[in-house]
This record gives C-alpha cells, sequence and structure tokens, in this order.
C-alpha cells in the first residue's frame, strides 16, 4: 500500500477496487498520469473523469460545493455518490474535458481510501474497463479486461454495489439534475435536498449544428457483441430471432420455465435488488463470452436501485453504433 501510493505520487497509474466497480487511478493534479488513463482505456478525450477523494476537505481544494453538496456529503459520503461542481484551477482541464466543472466523489471502499490517506492525492478514476466495454467488478474481470495494459492491481475482492455510482450535477445548485442512476436514487437525493431533481438520461447524443457529443455528454455505454433484447418486469421473455438465446430473469423463476431451464439465468435468487446490482455485469460479461446469438433480459422493478439496474440494461440494449 505503502508503495502503491509512492508509485501513484512518481506518475504511475493502478486499477484499485472501489465498492461501486473497479477504477483505473492516477494522480488527479498529474496531467501526464491522467493522460495515461484514457490512452489505456481508449477513451476519447471529451469524456471527463471522477475524481476521487477522501472528503469534503479534498473536495474543497479542488471545487467550490454548493450548500447543497454539504448535505449530501453529510448523508452519502462515503458512497456512491458522485456531485459535479464548479472546479477550481488546481484541476488540470485534461481531467473535465475542458469543462469548468469536475465531478468528485468519495468512495468508501477501505483499500481506496487508506491510499488516498496514505499518499495524500485525489486520484482520477473512470472504471477500469477499455472504453465502450462493461465495468469490471472484480479483480479478474481487470485483469481480463486490461491485462498488461495495467501495471498494478490492488484486489479488493469482489465489489459490494456492482454498478457505477450516482452522478447529480449540482452546478446550478436551485435545480439539481442527475446525470446517472445509481446505488443512492434519485428519490434519496429528493429527500435530503427537500427539491425536485431531473433526471436529463444522458445517451450518446450529439448537439445539434455539431458532429461530436459535447464534453461530458459521451456517456458511451457497454453493448454486448451479442444482441441484447430487454422485456418488462413480470412480462414473458420475447420469441428469440433464432438460434440460441439466454434468458436472464431478474429473480429464479418458482418453476422450471419452457425448455426445462436450460440457458435461464437470474439476477438475484429471492428478489434482492442489491444482489441483483451485484450480479448484473458479471452476468452480461459471461453471456456474451458464451455461445448465444441472443440475450433476452427481463427489467428489475423500477424502484430504489432498480431504476439504475435498468438503465444499465436499457444501454446495452442499445446497439453499439448509436
Ligand atoms: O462508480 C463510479 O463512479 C466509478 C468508480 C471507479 O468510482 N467510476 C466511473 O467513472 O464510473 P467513468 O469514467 O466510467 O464515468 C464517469 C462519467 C463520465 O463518462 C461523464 O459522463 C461523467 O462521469 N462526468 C465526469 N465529469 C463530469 C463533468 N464535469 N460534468 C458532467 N459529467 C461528468
Ligand atoms: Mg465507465
Amino acid at each position: 500500500m505503502e508503495t502503491l501510493g509512492c508509485l501513484l505520487r512518481q506518475g504511475e497509474t493502478a486499477a484499485v477496487p472501489t465498492e461501486t466497480v473497479y477504477g483505473l487511478a492516477a494522480n488527479a493534479l498529474d496531467e501526464e498520469a491522467c493522460r495515461r488513463v484514457f490512452e489505456i482505456k481508449g477513451r476519447p478525450l471529451i469524456d471527463p473523469l471522477i475524481v476521487h477523494v477522501t472528503g469534503m476537505a479534498k473536495a474543497e481544494e479542488l471545487s467550490f460545493p454548493p450548500d447543497a453538496a454539504r448535505r449530501l456529503a453529510r448523508r452519502f459520503w462515503p458512497g456512491p455518490l458522485t456531485m459535479v461542481m464548479r472546479k477550481k484551477p488546481a484541476v488540470p482541464d485534461l481531467v473535465t474535458a475542458g469543462l469548468p466543472t469536475v465531478a468528485i466523489r468519495a468512495p468508501r471502499h477501505p483499500l481506496i481510501r487508506e491510499l488516498m490517506r496514505r499518499s495524500g492525492l485525489a486520484l482520477a478514476a473512470p472504471s477500469a474497463n477499455p472504453f465502450g466495454c462493461l465495468s469490471p467488478t472484480s479483480a479478474r474481470m481487470v485483469r481480463d479486461m486490461l491485462g498488461g495494459r495495467v501495471r498494478h492491481l490492488l484486489d479488493g475482492g469482489p465489489c459490494e454495489i456492482g454498478i457505477e455510482s450516482t452522478i447529480v450535477d449540482l452546478t446550478n445548485a436551485a435545480v439539481p439534475s442527475l446525470l446517472r442512476p445509481g446505488a443512492v436514487t434519485r428519490e434519496m437525493l429528493e429527500e435530503t435536498l427537500e427539491t425536485e431533481i431531473v433526471f436529463t438520461e444522458k445517451f450518446f447524443r450529439p448537439v445539434a449544428g455539431t458532429a461530436a457529443p459535447a464534453p461530458g455528454m459521451m456517456e458511451r455505454h457497454y453493448s454486448p457483441r451479442t444482441p441484447l433484447f430487454l422485456f418488462n418486469h413480470g412480462g414473458t421473455a420475447p420469441r428469440p430471432p433464432g438460434g440460441r438465446a439466454a434468458t436472464v430473469y431478474f429473480r429464479r423463476p418458482p418453476e422450471r420455465p419452457p425448455g426445462g431451464g436450460r440457458d435461464c439465468y437470474w439476477l438475484t435468487e429471492a428478489g434482492d435488488m442489491e444482489e441483483a446490482a451485484r450480479n448484473v455485469f458479471a452476468l452480461l460479461g459471461k453471456l456474451d463470452r458464451g455461445a448465444y446469438t441472443a440475450i433476452l433480459a427481463e427489467a428489475a422493478p423500477d424502484e430504489g436501485i432498480g431504476a439504475a439496474i435498468n438503465d444499465r440494461l436499457r444501454r446495452a440494449a442499445r446497439p453499439a453504433a448509436e
């Protein structure tokens, strides 16, 4: 840990665990180190990074947190909540893709916290996957996806949450907006701030009049090689277009489904929403490596973290080229 902290201070990068997904970390104030993070991921420079800190004191060195940010941090930090706020000059433009704002989160996984505490660094860390791939939820997934491209990998076991953090934009503090749903739900944010939060669904959407998306609007998503079809929670799986389809139910079906249950999978045994979130990326990755011609996925109930699971499934159901 001590050594890894030194290496990061010297400008190296490392894959590290967080409670959401594994991140590919570099000193957030070291522009060259952060540039390597973009290179290793094959990530376009217009897609800004999330900066990880130990808490509000460090966040204040990098940004101007409004009152709303302090309230949210008191309730949800350390934890799976990222806040977009006006940035201070200390943060390199490369990290924020030239935006006047920076996305900051205090993760709660003990290993990344220990690393930040010992090194004194804020760590810029996007998910540790090649651009456009699934976010890794175990050290094994990081190794499989980035292989020799990461020299240092801190194994913190499987991720407790399994989907990326909630992102809330507080740039206009009067009108907070949800950029990405996660384990901290919209209802939880609204209750804490006592105000309505708008959800701007952020797919890869070109801005009118330009060929490319604006910085920060480039939420590219994982689309499996195998076409994925989403069906309503409690509904019937659509007929696959031929070939061999895998069906992913939200919870284990009480009876054997037609076909004897072959090629039948589920996100949770008994309907536990947290368990479903933990499994979703690992299962999609596994099925995509299998010999299936289609994946039929049942939506989660649209409540709590279910909204975030459905957001990821909807993105996976979109063709990669979109
Ligand atoms: O759970 C997580 O948030 C994980 C772990 C490693 O902490 N990190 C993660 O990072 O998911 P990444 O890079 O895969 O997603 C970061 C997204 C960007 O794609 C962008 O949409 C948004 O955060 N973002 C970052 N800075 C922003 C900004 N200044 N304004 C708007 N959106 C921003
Ligand atoms: Mg990512």
